[in-house]
């Protein structure tokens, strides 16, 4: 039987509550297929400043680096959203993990389950069938880039937008690879009619598309894209971005699928691979045990699949949520307006259903 060490880094708000059945969903595979899973806990954001002054404690990261696989939850407190004066901060720790753990290539599909397709502001007969898969770049660009200061005694801030050539290289490089798996169909956004390290990463693109001539190569500006994905979604198959454009676009595509809380996403690099939901902390519906679980554990069958190469388990996982909204079990975010026949249940009693 062999082992996988999975550290399991709760986080702060929901993250709590939804890494809770993450975790029990990947324990009903443990000990079979020659796999067990061992479990470890660790502490991250403002959970972690407050146990222990800093948002990525040392003894955090040694975890990590020794893990086969991480199941994350959320960061981040409202406490600092009101006072960016506040100099440590729970993002800092979620930047510098991705960062340590070179975790460059963040995987997010959006599947739409038939059963949502009334729970989206966006109408039906434009949503049936989309299905994205976005590559966001995640080490780079302006959420690392420096200099990053205030200046002329405070009045004036700098953020640097940066990319070096083998950055965008590599993510791309899986971007290609996986639009050869599916419809052999790659968007790549940026803003090159003005950015430089826009003009960068088309001219890196561009390159090699040489090298995969079997794939269809759109270059799309970030605003076009933004429009684009809610009149044509189905227009999308594999999306190559950089980090803040695919910060955003994402969120935006949530909507595609129904809720932040259907999301989730693979964060890959060369070591560890970390798994996690696209939504944040919540703290406007933390503790109240109405947080939808199901992005968190669709983040386990991301796992299962990417670092266990348990295809079959992962297929068995999306089933189990195919199967429970069939139902008609909702958590409120995913409820829909107008049918009746919903059953509207909690984070728990969501979770319950999906390990049935
Ligand atoms: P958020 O993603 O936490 O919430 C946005 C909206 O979606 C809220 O109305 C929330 O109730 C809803 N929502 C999110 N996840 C849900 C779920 N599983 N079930 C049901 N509803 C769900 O973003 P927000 O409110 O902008 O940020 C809250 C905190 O989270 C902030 O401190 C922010 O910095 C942090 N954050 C952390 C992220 C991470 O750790 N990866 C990502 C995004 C934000
Ligand atoms: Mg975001």
């Amino acid at each position: 039987m062999k082992e996988q060490k999975i550290v399991v880094l709760p986080g702060d708000g929901i993250g709590k509550e939804v890494t809770t059945w993450g975790k029990k969903v990947l324990e009903t595979f443990s000990g079979k297929n020659g796999i067990r899973f061992t479990f470890d806990e660790a502490l991250i954001g403002h959970t972690a400043i407050e146990a222990t002054g800093n948002p990525l404690p040392d003894e955090t990261l040694q975890k990590l680096k020794a893990s086969d696989a991480v199941l994350f939850g959320a960061v981040g407190h409202p406490k600092y959203d009101n006072d960016p004066s506040l100099k440590v901060r729970p993002e800092q720790g979620l930047l510098k993990m991705r960062k340590e753990l070179g975790l460059y290539a963040n995987l997010r599909p959006i599947r739409l389950f038939d059963e949502l397709i009334h729970a989206s502001s966006i109408k039906p007969e434009i949503l049936k069938g989309a299905d994205i898969l976005f590559f966001r770049e995640l080490t780079g660009d302006v959420y690392f880039g420096e200099p990053r200061e205030r200046r002329d005694n405070g009045n004036v801030a700098v953020d640097t937008m940066i990319y070096s050539k083998m950055e965008v290289r590599r993510i791309a490089k899986r971007a290609f690879e996986a639009a050869r798996t599916r419809s052999k169909k790659l968007t790549s956004v940026d803003k090159a009619n003005v950015l430089e390290s826009s003009r960068l990463w088309r001219e890196v693109v561009q390159e090699m598309a040489k090298d995969y001539a079997d794939v269809e190569v759109e270059h799309m500006f970030i605003d076009t894209a933004a429009m684009k994905l809610i009149k044509d979604p189905r227009s999308f198959d594999v999306v190559l971005t950089g980090n803040l454009f695919g910060d955003i676009l994402t969120d935006e595509a949530s909507q595609i699928a129904g809720s932040m809380g259907m999301l989730a996403s693979a964060s890959l690099g060369d070591q560890t691979g970390l798994y996690e939901p696209i939504h944040g902390s919540a703290y406007d519906i933390s503790g109240k045990g109405v947080a939808n679980p199901l992005a968190s554990i669709l983040s386990v069958a991301l796992m299962l699949d990417i670092s266990f190469g348990l295809k079959a388990e992962s297929a068995k996982v999306i089933q189990a949520v195919e199967q429970t909204l069939k139902e008609g079990f909702r958590t409120r975010d995913i409820a829909d307006a107008t049918t009746a026949t919903d059953k509207i249940v909690g984070t728990d009693a969501m979770g319950e259903k999906i390990i049935k």
